[in-house]
């Protein structure tokens, strides 16, 4: 399931950078959750979009199903994580996911 959630925001961030572009992703593990924080340098979103982003259908593309962040809510929450998604002040989106661990069956040991 969290394999579908990068892939959908991996796809969009590509979409959004049509003639190419750098998509930073940063994980920082702390002893309670894992956050993943996904940028690209594309259009970004326009801000009276953002909150409607996430419903399913909502859709600015000609092809696109409007599924793929609703997808990513539901899958997130389910793993009673969050996620929350920004506009970059340099341009482009900011995705941040924040998912919660269980360090006693994590095989990562926190710093
Ligand atoms: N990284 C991004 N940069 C700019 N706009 C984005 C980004 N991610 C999502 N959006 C906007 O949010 C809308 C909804 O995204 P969502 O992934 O739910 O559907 P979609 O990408 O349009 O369709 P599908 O995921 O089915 O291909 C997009 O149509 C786009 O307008
Ligand atoms: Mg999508």
């Amino acid at each position: 399931m969290l394999h579908q959630v990068f892939l959908n925001l991996f796809i969009n961030a590509i979409h959004a950078m049509p003639r190419g572009g750098t998509i930073w992703v940063t994980v920082a593990a702390k002893e309670k959750h894992l956050q993943v924080v996904i940028e690209d340098e594309g259009e970004g979103i326009p801000p009276e979009f953002l909150s409607r982003v996430w419903s399913p259908f909502f859709t600015t593309k000609e092809k696109g199903t409007g599924l793929g962040l609703g997808i990513v809510k539901s899958v997130v929450e389910s793993h009673e994580g969050t996620v929350r998604i920004e506009n970059r002040a340099a341009g482009g989106t900011t995705v941040i996911l924040v998912l919660p661990v269980r360090p006693e069956n994590a095989a990562w040991k926190p710093s």
